[in-house]
């Protein structure tokens, strides 16, 4: 039996409520993958109508603001992360009328909305990497992308030795106009997207343009896809680590519990470099670009936002990006990439409100995403919260009743911080991985490219379950469904959740309105680790933000509430014996203190 002490309640916060506005210093930023929410035509891919007429599902559940993954006009090699034209919408997913009637009806109901930004890269069938084939080596064509000629006899070898994060090397060579075999370009991803060379204003005045485009639309913001990707180092010096876009060393999968103690010493599978290091990452110049960007949305009303996607392991790093001048917000990867485990999940905690602190910027805070293996599933592997690059039929199969109970417990745990958090669709039905699907279906160019080493990202986008006796679960009318939706998903499905108290919507739910009445998001935080006493108490984290105290008991023996908390909220059913609340393992919950 853990316990907490009066008098530890009374702890110094290490962290002090901030300001209430702008909005995104607290926001909840709910993630749609547009391909997989609503789909309104039938056709087996979400779309645009399909998301307006899914919105009161958004505003029931109490988010703030929704973040689109990309519906760009894109020949669609990695769903939509290789644009073909930043201003037009796909015929996937509509037209930009249905993009302008999804905005408004956001805004009647209060939901911000922020759109996806791919500037580090282009599709190959962009007018511009077009017109650079077309185009001679050294033309102003070759120069908004990064042509080099090849090293070697005739130019035969890529200029460099860097690999691409979705497995193989980052070059590919081209065919000149005559038919001879001809320079190389760089691609850190596909193949099918070729990277920009931010050091040629054209393309900086380009993206400058697309931003005004869609703000004069009326957009809240973007998230800015790879943004610690556009700007390489000087001469491109070789590097031939393995590229990932979560670096191995964050959180090695499958590593037995053991050797997750004390792994901050890199050993020889997470030296420098391996995963988000090197001359392609997180370089100084980045930030200009940032800068600029700042300027540009200033010149609009109501607080525009920009959110980095920059997968920077170091996290006084990662709070360069939203230094007051530069961007608003970036995503905390290494929360999500914590570890199941009191004594990191305090430290990350820590570091992250330190280091954006110092630049003045909250932190922000996620566990899922449509890169990585649902939290849900993540949590119910045999070292929870281990993080494979997809989960197949062969491999070892999580605990989908334990992966459940421990993500509830840990996003009762996230949004009771301050700070501003984003989820992402589905979770909210406590929705699992797909972690059978036939490799015929795949679609993620990790999976091709490292030739089914890696099982990469499509268990997690699968088509979301809405109603659970309709044709794809109510995802569409016709049954059609891009990824086939597993069987045993119609307890998932959001109307059958609707109203019961124990679902994990009506948990989210409570969740959301709760922490907007205690204003968790611009409290406050002080740990109340010296106040937990007994034999386990190292398998529990607790804070106090304002009046609300939070219990995370991780594995341990249950954590009895101090005299006087009035339980709030909790992710799992406690246990009340003599006037005493326990908090069972993996579970946690908000009390009130008096
Ligand atoms: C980002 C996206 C990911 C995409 C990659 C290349 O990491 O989140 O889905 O594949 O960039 O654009
Ligand atoms: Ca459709």
């Amino acid at each position: 039996m853990t316990s907490i002490s009066q008098s530890a309640l009374a702890t110094a916060p290490i962290y002090e409520a901030g300001p209430k506005d702008p909005w995104w210093r607290h926001a909840v930023i709910y993630q749609i993958y547009p391909r997989s929410f609503a789909d309104a035509n039938g056709d087996g891919i979400g779309d645009l109508p399909g998301i307006t007429s899914r919105l009161d599902h958004l505003q029931k559940l109490g988010v703030d603001a929704i973040w689109l993954s990309p519906f760009f006009q894109s020949p669609q090699k990695d769903a939509g992360y290789d644009v073909s034209d930043y201003r037009a919408v796909d015929p996937l997913f509509g037209d930009l009328d249905d993009f302008d009637a999804m905005l408004k009806r956001a805004h009647e109901l209060g939901l911000r909305v922020i759109v996806d930004l791919v500037p580090n890269h282009s599709s190959d069938q962009h007018e511009w990497f077009q017109a650079a084939l077309a185009a001679a080596p050294g033309s102003p064509e070759r120069e908004r992308y990064m042509f080099r000629d090849g090293k070697g006899a005739n130019g035969s070898q890529p200029p460099n030795d860097w690999k691409s994060v979705f497995g193989g090397r980052a070059w590919t060579r081209v065919t000149e106009a005559d038919g001879s075999p001809g320079q190389w370009y760089l691609h850190l991803f596909d193949s099918s997207q070729p990277d920009f060379n931010w050091e040629n204003p054209e393309v900086r005045a380009y993206f400058e343009d697309v931003l005004r485009f869609w703000l004069d639309r009326g957009v809240d913001g973007f998230r800015v896809d790879v943004a610690h990707g556009m700007i390489k180092a000087d001469g491109l010096p070789d590097w031939d680590a393995e590229q990932a876009m979560i670096a191995k060393g964050d959180t090695p999968a499958g590593t037995p519990l053991e050797e997750l103690e004390g792994d901050d010493e890199p050993d020889e599978d997470t030296a420098p470099g391996d995963g988000n290091e090197g001359p392609m990452w997180d370089q100084d110049g980045v930030h200009d670009i940032y800068r600029a960007w700042n300027r540009v949305l200033a010149d609009y009303p109501d607080d525009r936002a920009l959110a980095g996607e920059a997968w920077v392991h170091d996290l006084e790093r990662m709070a360069r990006y939203v230094r007051s001048d530069e961007m608003q917000q970036t995503f905390n990867f290494s929360y999500l990439t914590s570890k199941w485990d009191a004594q990191h999940l305090r430290e990350v905690v820590t570091e992250s409100l330190d280091a954006f602190g110092s630049v003045g910027a909250p932190s922000t805070w996620v566990l899922s995403n449509h890169d990585v293996v649902r939290h849900a599933s993540r949590l119910g592997l045999p070292v929870p919260g281990s993080l494979p690059k997809g989960i197949a039929a062969d491999d070892a199969q999580p605990d989908e009743r334990l992966g459940l109970q421990r993500a509830r417990a840990a996003t009762l745990f996230m949004l009771g911080l301050p700070g501003s958090s984003y989820l992402y669709q589905g979770e909210e039905l406590g929705l699992p991985e797909h972690t059978s699907l036939p490799d015929d279906v795949r679609q993620d160019p990790g999976f091709f490219r490292t030739k089914g080493a890696e099982t990469g990202r499509d268990g997690c986008r699968v088509p979301i379950p809405w109603d659970p006796d309709a044709p794809a679960y109510g995802f569409n009318e016709t049954g059609e469904s891009w990824l086939p939706q597993p069987a045993g998903w119609r307890k998932y499905a959001a109307s059958a959740q609707y109203g019961d108290p124990h679902s994990t919507f009506e948990l989210y739910r409570s969740m959301l309105r709760l922490r907007k009445e205690h204003e968790l998001g611009t409290g406050s935080l002080a740990w109340v680790e010296a106040g937990l006493e007994g034999a386990d108490a190292q398998n529990s984290v607790a804070f106090v933000n304002g009046d609300v105290l939070v219990v995370l008991n991780l594995e341990g023996t249950p954590v009895s509430l101090p005299k006087g908390a009035e339980v709030l909220v909790s992710s799992g059913e406690l246990e009340i014996k003599d006037d005493v609340t326990n908090v069972p393992a993996r579970t946690a919950v908000w009390a009130k203190l008096g």
